[in-house]
């Protein structure tokens, strides 16, 4: 059977804490769904799950950031948190759901999206050193480890800064 990757719902909002929980082995990245839920600019469409026999197996979030620089803000995306529940990975689901998100997040009209995570992951969707580009984090982070993808071809000429996150980064540990 193969995962349906849709947007979220209401009903969905315990599968998704749920997942989260399960997948990090703790309760930061599902409170950090919670608290973003509760965020400026924030869109079901950019908060989509993986469902399989009608339960949530996977789920990605995007989130309006901006990258903040003396010349001006440039409105950008996060990627975070996403997972997959261990009993489905390596099935091609987290692709899938990366996949479908980028084109939403495409789809609405944003142009940047930047990811904190796995080195030798997101660079298989397109995502490129963001520190080589010009962008900085308000944390220390290990270089490899942010990364930024262009949806729109040519949009991070001229960008450069720092990424300022939602509150809701800030205030879940
Ligand atoms: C990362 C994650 C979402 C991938 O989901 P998935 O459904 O297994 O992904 P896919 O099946 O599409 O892709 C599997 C590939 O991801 C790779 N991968 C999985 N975890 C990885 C990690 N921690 N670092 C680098 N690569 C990883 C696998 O090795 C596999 O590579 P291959 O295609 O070369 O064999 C999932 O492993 C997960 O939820 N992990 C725990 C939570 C987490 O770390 N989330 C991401 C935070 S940045």
């Amino acid at each position: 059977m193969e995962a349906i990757i849709r947007a979220e719902t209401r009903a969905d909002y315990d599968g998704i804490r749920k997942a989260n929980k399960k997948a990090f082995k703790g309760k930061a990245e599902s409170k950090l769904v919670d608290a973003l839920r509760e965020s400026e600019g924030y869109s079901p469409a950019l908060s989509l799950v993986a469902e399989l026999a009608g339960q949530v197996v996977g789920h990605i979030l995007f989130s309006p950031i901006i990258i903040k620089s003396p010349a001006g803000e440039t409105p950008a995306l996060a990627l975070a948190p996403m997972c997959v529940l261990s009993e489905h990975q390596n099935r091609g689901i987290g692709s899938a759901l990366l996949r479908r998100g980028l084109e939403e997040c495409r789809k609405a009209g944003h142009k940047l999206v930047v990811v904190v995570g796995h080195e030798n992951y997101y660079p298989r969707f397109g995502f490129v050193k963001a520190g080589e580009k010009g962008l900085t984090l308000p944390f220390e982070a290990p270089p490899e480890v942010f990364m930024v993808l262009e949806l729109a071809p040519g949009a991070l000429a001229g960008v450069s800064g720092e990424v300022v996150y939602p509150r809701a980064f800030h205030e879940v540990e």
